[in-house]
């Protein structure tokens, strides 16, 4: 089967890559590389350098290509950036993704797996959090996720688009090959790990008056791999399950604090790690916590990396060995 996967040479989406090359799956990546990697691209992933805003390029490929399923990774990621610039989520990433369901349903691809957020439950009534929360997107970032999520139930209808979203906590971690550089970084574990290799003076903590138990915000971290492997239950089940749509939250179901974390890097890497507290950041949730319970029972989705101690470490290897992540 010809997976086709937006982003592929992103953090994510790279792992996934390699892990549905792993189990048996052909691999072609779309990928503009203005965010990834392609260093990161497993070697037998055929590899095209386009933008999704390319409707005409996009449509081209993928009626060329007939892939079987799409796995959306493709996307600008930070709630702190859509804060600033909530065009750049609003429209880039909403236009883009429907740039790419437009051209999957025109090829004929009946297979859909979109990457959502956590982002989407700003107001839990519940924590660990289910998929029957309210749908209240935290900022501009969520919100695009939310759009995207909706155009997949109504091209279930017109199209019979089949579909999966998948809505992540705080991926993190590391395989021996596949770890995360983003420029800027802006993620609190490979921020922290980069004060621990004497890359950066401080870790500026965003915050320490929330109705958290330390003050700082509580993510649920959850290991890149056991997201991978996510997709390709969530890929297979698109053909046995009945539902219009399957939705599912991915994290460990334990919170951790800023402070926790920082800690946690402390003891694994043996360097202290020196820390500022500095003004929240907006659209910041105080905690998000995931309940997995439904993918778990569902899919029978185990993850390998359960605790914060084995991401974090995973995550330290990746950069002791990569210094200067993927090098450019
Ligand atoms: N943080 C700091 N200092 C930093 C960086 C982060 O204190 O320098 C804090 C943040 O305020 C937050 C936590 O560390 O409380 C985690 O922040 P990240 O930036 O690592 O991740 P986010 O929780 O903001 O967002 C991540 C993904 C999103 C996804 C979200 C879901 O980037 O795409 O998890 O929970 F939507």
């Amino acid at each position: 089967m010809l997976v086709l996967v937006t982003g592929g040479a992103g953090y994510i989406g790279s792992v996934a890559v390699a892990e549905l090359i792993t189990s048996g799956y052909d691999v072609a990546v779309l990928d503009n590389l203005s965010l990834g990697h392609r260093q990161a691209v497993h070697p037998q992933a055929k590899i095209f350098e386009l933008d999704l805003a390319d409707k005409a390029q996009l449509s081209e490929t993928l009626s060329k290509l007939r892939p079987e399923a799409i796995l959306h990774f493709a996307s600008r990621s930070q709630v702190g950036q859509s804060m600033q610039q909530p065009f750049l989520y609003l429209h880039h990433n909403v236009s883009e993704g429907l740039n790419l369901l437009e051209a999957a349903v025109t090829a004929g691809v009946h297979r859909f797996i979109l990457s959502s957020t956590a982002n989407l439950y700003d107001q839990p009534q519940k924590i660990p959090i289910d998929e029957t929360e309210a749908l209240i997107p935290g900022s501009p970032y969520g919100e695009a996720k939310h759009y995207l999520e909706r155009a997949l139930f109504w091209l279930n209808k017109t199209h019979g688009l089949k579909f999966a979203v998948l809505r992540y906590f705080n991926a993190a971690g590391a395989t021996t090959t596949l770890g995360e550089d983003h420029r800027p970084e802006t993620h609190l574990i490979p921020l922290v790990l980069q004060v621990a290799l004497g890359q950066r003076s401080k870790i500026t903590i965003f915050g320490d008056q929330y109705p958290t138990r330390d003050g700082t915000c509580v993510r649920d971290y959850i290991h890149v791999t056991d997201l991978a492997q996510a997709h390709i239950l969530a890929l297979q089940a698109l053909d046995t399950r009945t539902e219009p749509g399957l939705f599912y939250n991915l994290g460990n179901g334990s919170g951790y604090t800023v402070r926790e974390v920082i800690d946690t890097a402390t003891r694994i890497t043996g360097h202290s790690i020196a820390q500022e507290i500095g003004p929240a950041r907006a659209g910041d949730v105080a905690a998000l916590v995931a309940s997995s319970e439904k993918i778990r029972h569902e899919l029978g989705w185990q993850p390998r990396y359960p605790d914060l101690e084995s991401i974090v470490a995973t995550a330290w290897d990746w950069h002791r060995r990569h210094p200067r992540g993927y090098g450019e």
